[in-house]
């Protein structure tokens, strides 16, 4: 199984593994390795500039991991934040009521309650995983972390169950910092913990996992329906429905599996392909805003290198939506085990300015007035799982030892772990090859691997399997006429350059790939000499 190849080869090299493996790890907390840690700081900065640093709408904060319980009572995290459990009679094992059905039957049951699950468990006849004992009834849990404040005096508060919720409550400073006007966006990348009854599948269902959200503020008139994607009369001045950011993205492709295409007869179709303007003209999506984030996630992942066919955006039942939701398009990602969501987009409404502004007792710094609109500004909010990215990014990377004696990753060059490596093809080639490393990390402040260890064919090897893009090696014609060669990872091919085009060659194939083959067709192939 492919999960089972990328478990074992993530621990091999180092890219993450169990926390507190020498002791009995605790399930669903991980630590990134040196190559993990490379490519997840990789995909955060990839994202940040996407998403932040080139929409100058966008201000990023950066939040506590624990907040009061009066936050996460406001926002309703304390009374609805649950999930279905059941334990077994005899071992005393506790399961997700829910995914053991999902296991058993391939069936949706999300949002069923705890009379429903344990009427389908009864019915199916379901025993514990573990050790085939009975099963108890359902009941429902709520899976924050409760942690107490202080030496003597504790103050009730949680580990942060979402990084949404700082945002929310440092909406009133922001505003007034940076004097921000709907519709604008405040992003926050940061860690956050949920109790799961069972964590599975690696990165897949974790107790702590970063998050990067963007929640995006919009304020709604008050005769609109901001649900509808049929323009309302108050077109012009009305962002739902006329959003300006949106016009680049409008002929983006999207796979979208909206709830009738779930329930209707063509329901074993997987999606429909439509452009954002064509989905949006039709009624398909709900509003200008989601439209916008959809696109722009489309194209992050392709960016990735994640294929076209293998994202959607399936838009969630009533019952599967989060409590705070008005309408869900989840991004998922078709893993070896199946679609699994990678990105959440909810339309919030304006549910989280609201109660904090009623259980703060002061409403006034929630609202932006402006005649006609309502005060309190509505969110739309999409967040990233970033293990479940690199996740995806490693399956979609993972290349079986089929061509090659060894598997190996085809990592796109924007998340690969080292953009380059260096190798002096004899070891007394080093000092040379070692300047040749140090310039390039300094002229373009990336990573960049010296390997001189073992035979060039071994290094290449070596190289591949991290998924270093480009290989440069230094051979006995770079005394000769400064050149060195290129190895592409991929084709496996490659060509001499002077080292004084080095750095804009290389600069040239992370951004095209197909660059290199051109390059090839004008210079003709090369061999290390
Ligand atoms: N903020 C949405 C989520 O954490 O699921």
């Amino acid at each position: 199984m492919l999960l089972d190849d990328i478990m074992k080869i993530a621990l091999n090299r180092g890219i993450f593994f169990p926390t507190a493996e020498v002791y009995h790890p605790i399930g669903g907390f991980y630590e990134w390795g040196p190559i993990g840690s490379q490519i997840r700081r990789n995909l955060i900065e990839a994202w940040r500039e996407f998403f932040v640093d080139l929409d100058e709408t966008v201000y990023e904060i950066h939040g506590s991991t624990i907040l009061p319980h009066e936050v996460l009572k406001a926002s309703g995290h304390v009374d609805k934040f649950v999930d279905p459990q059941v334990t077994c009679t005899k071992c005393q094992e506790a399961f997700r009521a829910d995914h053991l059905i999902e296991n058993a039957t391939g069936e949706n049951v999300e949002g069923w309650d705890e009379q429903q699950l344990s009427q389908k468990i009864v019915e199916l006849g379901l025993k514990c995983p573990n050790c085939k004992g009975e099963l108890g009834a359902v009941t429902v849990v709520n899976t924050m972390f409760p942690v107490k404040v202080g030496i003597g005096k504790e103050s009730p508060a949680f580990l942060r169950p979402e990084t949404a919720q700082n945002i929310f409550i440092s909406f009133p400073r922001v505003v007034r910092a940076v004097r921000a006007k709907p519709p604008f966006g405040i992003a926050q990348i940061g860690t956050s913990y949920r109790n799961e009854i069972s964590p599975r599948r690696g990165l897949f269902r974790v107790r702590e996992f970063e998050q990067m959200e963007i929640e995006y503020f919009v304020l709604k008139h008050k005769d609109c329906d901001s649900t509808k994607s049929t323009p309302c009369d108050h077109h012009e001045e009305c962002t739902f429905h006329n959003f300006k950011s949106l016009q680049p993205f409008l002929e983006v492709k999207l796979n979208l599996y909206t709830v009738s295409m779930q329930q209707g007869p063509n329901n074993e179709k997987e999606y429909e392909t439509h452009s954002v303007k064509e989905a949006l003209d039709i009624g398909l999506l709900p509003n200008q805003v989601i439209a916008y984030f959809l696109a722009k996630e489309q194209v992050f992942l392709e960016n990735l290198g994640i294929s076209r066919e293998k994202i959607r955006f399936r838009e969630m039942m009533d019952s599967e939506r989060p409590f705070y939701s008005a309408s869900n398009f989840d991004c998922e990602i078709k893993y070896s085990f199946g679609w699994k969501e990678v990105i959440g987009n909810a339309y919030r409404t304006n549910h989280d300015l609201s109660t904090h502004g009623q259980a703060s007792s002061n409403m006034k710094a929630f609202q932006i007035k402006q005649k006609g609109f309502e005060p309190v500004p509505h969110v739309v909010e999409p967040s990233f799982g970033v293990g479940r990215l690199i996740y995806a990014v490693l399956e979609e990377s993972y290349r079986q030892p089929t061509d090659r004696e060894y598997a190996w990753f085809a990592f796109p060059s924007i998340v690969a772990p080292f953009k380059c490596a260096v190798f002096p093809l004899r070891k007394d080639f080093s000092p040379k090859a070692k300047k040749i490393q140090e310039d390039l990390i300094k002229k373009l402040k990336i990573r960049v691997l010296f390997d001189n260890g073992g035979s060039i064919g071994k290094r290449y090897a070596r190289a591949d399997e991290v998924g270093i893009p480009y290989c440069i090696t230094i051979d006995y014609e770079t005394f000769e006429n400064d050149t060195i060669t290129i190895r592409d990872r991929d084709s496996k091919d490659q060509i001499r350059a002077s080292l004084d085009e080095l750095s804009e060659l290389l600069q040239m194939f992370w951004s095209d790939p197909s660059a290199f083959h051109e390059e090839l067709e004008k210079r003709g192939s090369a061999k290390s000499s």
